[in-house]
């Protein structure tokens, strides 16, 4: 099986299809639907080729009446069934992102109007439950505000490893980057996380990362090699790159991505209407 970490000729090989099929231009990689529960053998293609060569791709579709069933419809013939049983996910397995005043819930930066730095989602999950997937809906946009900018993970790694291989190895590190367990009144509700930021994936052999941005209650492995190698990592993300994504989703519009590193801007609120985006997170990659 391939493995482009450890092995310099699987990684010219995978470096080279990737630089060759990459879509850089984002009016390409959105995909107008015509029904969501019912895709046509075009549209599945169109959504799966981009998934395979940019981990991404966006959609739109007409308004329908059951937003939730059309989306987890939607998504079942990607085979993305099995998802996060995350904290505050309803019914079907999609969580309303949207400002909370539970105040639990309100402690979440998701379900707040605050900014949310880079990150792939459920990366301090366990290895049994790793995200390969998700999906972000807009059933409301934001009155300003709530931009979304991401990047092909593997690609940031391609980036990072051109310039300087060693910076690729360091994040490569079994111990990289740890989150400490999450406990409540004393109980620990989610273990300790540690692992590497870049990895393959046995699941899929697949290249896969897992990272925060945040800085607060997440450790680094004590070396200069790694402290080093993040700083890096985080002057890629800050800077531009053809490969960095930058959109606001509106109505109607969606991202299905092989859990793409992302981020959020902070955003005001139309007053009767609030943001409000569906999200999934599942256990598979996006598949035909
Ligand atoms: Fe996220």
């Amino acid at each position: 099986m391939a493995n482009v970490v450890t092995s310099i000729d699987d990684y010219r090989f995978w470096r080279d299809e990737k630089l060759a099929n990459v879509q850089a231009d984002i009016e390409n990689c959105l995909v107008e639907v015509n029904k969501p529960t019912q895709l046509s053998k075009a549209e599945k293609n169109q959504i799966t080729h981009l998934c395979r060569v940019n981990n991404f791709a966006l959609f739109h579709i007409p308004s329908q009446q059951d937003y939730e069933s059309s989306i987890v419809s939607f998504n079942q013939q990607f085979n993305l069934k099995a998802f996060d049983q995350h904290l505050y996910v309803k019914g079907q397995g999609l969580a309303h992102i949207t400002q909370s005043d539970q105040q639990d819930q309100a402690e979440f930066i998701p379900y707040t109007d605050r900014a949310i730095g880079w990150h792939t989602d459920g990366y301090y999950n366990a290895p049994e439950d790793r995200i390969r997937a998700f999906s972000l809906f807009c059933v409301n946009p934001a009155q300003q505000g709530g931009e979304n900018q991401w990047i092909d993970p593997q690609m940031a790694y391609l980036l990072l490893r051109e310039k300087n291989p060693d910076i690729a190895t360091a994040l490569t590190h079994a111990q990289a980057m740890s989150i400490p367990a999450h406990k409540v009144d004393g109980q620990i509700r989610r273990k300790t996380s540690v692992g590497p930021i870049f990895f393959m994936d046995e699941m899929t052999s697949q290249l896969y990362m897992r990272y925060t941005q945040r800085k607060k209650n997440i450790d680094f492995y004590d070396s200069d090699e790694i402290k080093q190698a993040v700083e890096i990592l985080d002057l890629l993300l800050a800077g531009n790159t053809q490969y960095h994504f930058t959109h606001t989703m509106s109505a109607n519009q969606g991202l299905l991505c092989n859990n793409v590193l992302h981020k959020r801007s902070t955003y005001i609120d139309q007053q009767d209407t609030p943001r409000l985006m569906l999200r999934g997170r599942y256990f598979n990659r996006v598949q035909s």
